[in-house]
């Protein structure tokens, strides 16, 4: 499978997807990274895709007359990879009408939270404000809502009295530790096998 992914940030996700592809090769692992969106310059995960040697490209909300202009050039500079799925990993834009027409049921996102608990921006903090004693990430289908589409695999992590004193710096770490390792599973597991997306349940043939 071909596989367009989308940051905003450090990209350490994106970096065990690239792991895990170099370990196995593109055969073994069933898909390859064929290039790197993000919505801004000048980030680690685009210099994580550069030295691997992956085509990137970027488009700024701010180098467009609309919100729905800057969608429609994302969607457009990704179909030019012609992805079987786009996976977005920490990329912190919510993608409009014209990229869920092209990518809906083949767009997946990882959120640091046990969706639908503590949606959008900032669900590590949400959950940590909240005194919940486990949260974890969630890996999802991308639907028209802010993480809300249909939930492919979830993975807990134990809330710590000590998370209590960083702002959940710790507990992010920790949780991003879980959330390498789900994404990497499922993205080869979708990759591999196929799925299909029936109302909010997600098959994927054992
Ligand atoms: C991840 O935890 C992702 O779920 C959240 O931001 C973090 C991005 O991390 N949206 P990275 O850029 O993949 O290192």
């Amino acid at each position: 499978a071909r596989l367009v992914v989308l940051v905003s940030g450090s990209g350490t996700n994106l970096q065990a997807l690239l792991d895990a592809i170099a370990e196995r090769g593109t055969e073994g692992y069933g898909a390859e990274i064929v290039a790197v969106g993000a919505d801004r310059a000048g980030i680690e995960g685009l210099a994580r895709a550069e030295r691997a040697g992956i085509p990137t490209f970027v488009r700024r909300v701010r180098d467009h007359a609309s919100r729905a202009e800057w969608d429609e050039a994302l969607a457009r500079a990704t179909a030019e990879y012609e992805p079987d799925l786009v996976v977005s990993a920490g990329f912190m834009k919510i993608v409009g009408k014209e990229f869920l027409a092209r990518y809906g049921g083949r767009l997946i996102n990882t959120h640091p939270a046990l969706l639908p608990s503590f949606p959008g921006a900032h669900g590590v903090r949400d959950a940590l404000d909240y005194g919940v004693k486990v949260t974890g990430c969630t890996v999802h289908f991308v639907d028209d809502g802010v993480d809300t589409g249909p939930v492919i695999a979830q993975g807990v992590v134990e809330v710590l009295e000590e998370d209590h004193t960083d702002e959940g710096a710790a507990l992010h770490e920790r949780i991003k530790e879980v959330e390498r390792r789900l994404l990497v599973d499922v993205v080869g597991r979708l990759a591999r096998d196929g799925y299909r997306i029936e109302g909010r349940k997600v098959r994927i043939p054992a």
